[in-house]
C-alpha cells in the first residue's frame, strides 16, 4: 500500500530522474559497416502505439550513437534478472574498443527487419527504424518506428508480459536494480467514477 501522505522533500533538479528511472532496463543493440555493439540505454520509452514509436536518449559520440546515426536502426532488448552484472559491464566500456558480445558472453542473433542483432539472452526485443531525432545538449533523443517485435512465447499472456515469470530488471541507481514480479489488477467495477 502507498504510505499515508506526509512531509515532501525537495530534490535537486538533477536528482529528479531517479523518481522515474526504473522503467524496464534495456540493452540497445546497433550495427553498421561491419561493426556491431550492445550498451545499456535505460532512458528508452514508448512514444505512441499507432504508429508504434519508441524513443531512446543516447549520449552524443558513444559507439551506440555512431552506429545508430550510420545505420538508422536500433534494437531494444528487454532483460530480466540474472543479466544485471552484464548490463553494468556493458555500460562501463565502449564498443569501439571492445567486442562486448564476446567479452561478456552475450549472443547476437539475426533480426527480422533490421541489420542490427538482437540478444538471445533477452526476454523480448523491439526492432526500430529511425524516423526522427532531437539533439538536446550532449544527448540525442532518437525516435524509431517499430518494424518488428518478439517476445519469448512462455512470457506473453496475450496482452502483456507474464511478470512473475519474466522478472524484468529495472535500474534504480548505481549497482541497484528492482525486479518486477507482482501485478496489481483493478477490477473494472472498482475504478472510481
Ligand atoms: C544501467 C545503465 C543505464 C544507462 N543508460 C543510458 C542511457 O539511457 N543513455 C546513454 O546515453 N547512456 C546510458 N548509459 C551509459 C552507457 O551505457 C555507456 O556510456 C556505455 O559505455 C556506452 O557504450 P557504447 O560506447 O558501446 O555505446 C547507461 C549505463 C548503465 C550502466
Amino acid at each position: 500500500m502507498t504510505p499515508a501522505p506526509g512531509p515532501r522533500l525537495h530534490l535537486k533538479p538533477g536528482q529528479a530522474y531517479h523518481l522515474i528511472n526504473h522503467g524496464p532496463c534495456s540493452l540497445i543493440t546497433t550495427a553498421a559497416g561491419g561493426e556491431r555493439n550492445v550498451a545499456p540505454i535505460n532512458w528508452t520509452m514508448p512514444v505512441n502505439n499507432d504508429p508504434p514509436l519508441m524513443a531512446a536518449a543516447v549520449e552524443d559520440g558513444i559507439t551506440t550513437y555512431k552506429l545508430l546515426k550510420a545505420s538508422g536502426e536500433f534494437v531494444i532488448n528487454v532483460v530480466g534478472e540474472g543479466l544485471e552484472g552484464k548490463v553494468l559491464a556493458c555500460g562501463r566500456c565502449h564498443g569501439g574498443q571492445v567486442d562486448k558480445f564476446a567479452r561478456f558472453g552475450l549472443t547476437p542473433a539475426a533480426c527480422r527487419s533490421v541489420k542490427a542483432p538482437y540478444l538471445l539472452e533477452s526476454l523480448a526485443h523491439i526492432e526500430c527504424r529511425l524516423v526522427g531525432e532531437r539533439p538536446c545538449d550532449g544527448v540525442t533523443l532518437f525516435i524509431g518506428e517499430v518494424a518488428h517485435a518478439e517476445v519469448r512465447e512462455s512470457l506473453w499472456n496475450g496482452k502483456s508480459l507474464v511478470m512473475g515469470e519474466a522478472r524484468t530488471l529495472h535500474h534504480l541507481t548505481g549497482g541497484q536494480f528492482v525486479v518486477a514480479e507482482r501485478v496489481v489488477e483493478v477490477p473494472k467495477d472498482k475504478i472510481p467514477v
